[in-house]
């Protein structure tokens, strides 16, 4: 068995080649070459010794290959490494932002890009990827809320498993599967004011009935490695956290894969003030159940010392290297370490117009109809004059996104593109930028500079939208906007988008808006001002194709917000599933929980977005109004296509528990169906509810059902008031 393998594997190693297994190095030279910095020679040194136990940032059939043989051809155990890669929504061909596909609803979908995203890093030597990330957020100032699955836990939870498996498939030691990471653990999404890497405080019941339970799914469902987040938690930085790490992650869940850090985030407990130099952080981190050390260089200097003078035991050490040997025996990298390594492979797999055409699926479904008056949309045939307007519309970089790993820059179809390519032969295109967004280095590390004052492009636009029988207005952010290190304080429009926006609704009042973004906005003014709203996010390689299919018809949108959309940063953190308070909405005066300039709700709500065609619900069925220990209630609704167009409905089911030893959201997401529906097709969705829906982590400190009464909400979006309720009796 795999155990016994590692067993016998680690019963040949020094201490010295143990903690080497827990280094995982940024490869930060040309492996194919020679290295020159100091920094870099000592790193080959250590490879060649068998020192470390993976790399991140190398890519390419070629250069893995390179450097596997460094440790294949001179170490004394060959032991294999490991190669980690940020494969976060796509490899070379790019799907949506995470945020973005997860407003699909579709798990099949997600598991499917996550796959060919596997298939891709997988062929160029590449096993294991930092992701999914399943951190909930809800502060749309965060940056990296671009990265998950948005506000609801369980969303995040079905839609973590959904990933994992496409990542890992059924056999992790086939060539085409990688090893997945859960990330961040955690807490991470909740970081104070939405400023990245920023302290976190929740309480206890808010740690494990929001943020743990998508971890724990990912546990459950065989996740290889988990990797630590970079903030504290109640005053313990999460990689300090041994309660976290070990007790709840390793002891009570019984997980067994390997446990990394975030990047330097064990010398971090330096700057956190926790540890007063490295061989503090390291005993901190060891103890915890850190596995491995990304790039932090903690354990590699100090962990050997502190084992020898017995500070850390040593069979702290085994349990890391040995969960660390258990992946790589999983992976088939003791069989063959260059299994992941095919030139061949790499070369037909990359880019695929197989893997575009599933780009092109999931960015279709990821677009989120927010706005549709008098029915703009979809343009029809009879269309003679088409502006496209905006800093956005002919980017063929934006659409890439954040974390995009390999994709090639401006390799996009742009939201232009797209419309040229869907629009009838007879309609006439313009286009006008109008606006710069962002200008100079853009990549993952360079600050940004954003154009905020050139407007001289909009006589232009405005000339253009005049004589057009509709505007396609493209706006939003950057790419680099959203991500890791990008929170922002203000999330409305940067530059002069907004007047820009302003000056085109003002000439045509046939203006629809398309925004592209890793974030909620805040859009209220011009969400007000035009006809047609769409929500594109960064969709990807094929984002110009999705778009301009859903503009004419060619595909009926069917994506529902992951996440609420606020009508003011004010309202900042903004979920659909709050706590009521003991003076909600509704109350008399001033004297009660609101806000006197803005109301207190989305703009957009969780789970909302328009159809081109309606569906209508009929009331809904219990088979029995109670249930009991064991037993279960059928509910059933029934849901029709009144439209006369062919599309699909997220039917989505909410709970309220009445009564309970803690205070409980106003509403809790716990199933979904995404239906389709041809017109005047009705069909009958059934949930059933059981213990485990209505379980929660009590008063009691344990997950358990109490018994009462609950609010049964099955609707099109968390905004549903429709309800009946059933009863829960503990026997
Ligand atoms: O995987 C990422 C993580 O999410 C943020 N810090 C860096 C890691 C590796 O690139």
């Amino acid at each position: 068995s795999t155990e016994q393998k590692a067993d016998s594997v680690l019963a040949l190693m020094t201490l010295g080649e143990k903690v080497g297994q827990m280094v995982l190095y940024n490869g930060s030279w040309d492996v194919t070459g020679p290295a020159t910095g100091t920094d870099d020679r000592k790193k080959l040194e250590k490879l060649k010794k068998g020192h470390v136990g993976g790399m991140l940032n190398v890519t390419s059939a070629a250069n893995t290959r390179e450097a596997q043989r460094l440790v294949m051809e001179n170490s004394r155990l060959k032991i294999p490494l490991i190669f980690g890669y940020d494969v976060i929504h796509g490899y070379r061909t790019m799907f949506p932002v995470p945020l973005g596909e997860s407003a699909s609803w579709d798990l099949e979908l997600m598991q499917k890009t996550a796959r060919v995203a596997a298939r891709e890093a997988a062929a160029a030597g590449i096993n294991w990827t930092f992701a999914p990330m399943m951190d909930v957020s809800r502060d749309a100032r965060w940056g990296r809320i671009m990265e998950g699955a948005g506000e609801d836990p369980y969303l995040n939870a079905v839609i973590a498993v959904a990933r994992i498996r496409g990542f890992q498939g059924d056999d992790l030691s086939a060539a085409n599967t990688i090893a997945a990471c859960a990330k961040h653990f955690a807490g991470y999404g909740f970081a104070e004011a939405g400023r990245d890497y920023n302290t976190v405080n929740i309480g206890e019941h808010e740690l494990h009935n929001t943020i743990l339970p998508p971890f724990r799914a990912a546990a459950d469902a065989g996740v290889a490695t988990f990797m630590s987040a970079f903030n504290d938690l109640d005053g313990i930085p999460a990689s300090a956290d041994r309660k976290l790490q070990r007790e709840i992650l390793k002891d009570t869940w019984n997980w067994k894969g390997f446990n990394v850090s975030d990047w330097g985030a064990i010398a971090e407990l330096i700057p956190h003030g926790v540890a007063a130099d490295k061989v503090q952080a390291t005993g901190l981190a060891v103890r915890a159940g850190i596995d491995m050390d990304m790039e932090g260089g903690a354990y590699e200097e100090a962990l050997v010392q502190l084992v020898e003078e017995h500070k850390i035991p040593e069979n702290l050490i085994d349990d890391a290297v040995k969960r660390i040997l258990r992946v790589k025996f999983d992976l088939g990298l003791f069989d063959d370490p260059y299994r992941y390594c095919n030139e061949e492979t790499e070369k037909q797999e990359l880019y695929s117009s197989e893997n575009r055409q599933v780009a092109l699926e999931a960015a279709k479904k990821s677009i989120v109809l927010l706005k549709n008056n008098g029915n703009i949309l979809p343009l029809g045939n009879n269309i003679r004059n088409i502006a496209v307007i905006g800093p956005l519309a002919g980017d063929k970089d934006s659409p890439l996104g954040n974390w995009r790993a390999q994709a090639e820059a401006n390799s996009a179809v742009s939201v232009l593109e797209g419309i040229r390519n869907h629009a009838p032969e007879s309609c006439e295109i313009t286009y006008a930028k109008g606006a710069d967004l962002a200008a100079g280095t853009r990549n993952f590390l360079s600050p940004l500079d954003i154009n905020d004052e050139d407007t001289s492009g909009f006589a232009e636009a405005v000339s253009l939208a005049r004589k057009a029988d509709a505007v396609i207005l493209v706006v939003g952010e950057d790419a680099f906007q959203s991500g890791e290190g990008r929170s922002q304080a203000d999330i409305g429009f940067a530059g002069v988008q907004q007047q820009l926006a302003d000056a085109v609704t003002e000439a045509n009042k046939n203006t629809v808006m398309v925004l592209m973004n890793g974030r909620p906005m805040d859009i209220t003014d011009s969400a007000g001002k035009v006809k047609g709203l769409l929500e594109s996010w960064f969709l990807g390689s094929e984002h110009g194709n999705a778009v301009g299919e859903v503009l004419f018809g060619k595909y009926n949108p069917s994506g529902r917000l992951p996440v609420s959309f606020p009508r003011h940063v004010g309202q900042e953190p903004l979920y659909y599933n709050r706590k009521s308070t003991g003076r909600p909405e509704g109350g008399e005066q001033v004297t009660y929980s609101h806000y006197t300039d803005v109301a207190n709700d989305a703009l957009f709500p969780f789970g909302f977005g328009l159809s081109y065609t309606h569906f209508a619900y009929g009331n809904i069925q219990l088979n029995r109004d109670s249930f009991t220990t064991g037993g279960t209630i059928m509910a059933s609704v029934t849901v029709t296509n009144t439209g006369k167009m062919a599309g699909e409905e997220v039917v989505q089911l909410y709970l309220h528990d009445e009564v309970a030893s803690i205070t409980r959201p106003v509403k809790m997401l716990k199933a979904f169906e995404k239906i389709h529906l041809e017109p005047g097709e009705a069909r009958t969705v059934d949930f059933v509810i059981d213990e485990d829906m209505i379980s929660f982590y009590t008063i009691n400190r344990k997950w358990e059902a109490e018994p009462g009464r609950f609010r049964l909400y099955i609707g099109s979006s968390s905004a549903e008031t429709d309800a009946t309720s059933f009863e829960f009796r503990s026997e």
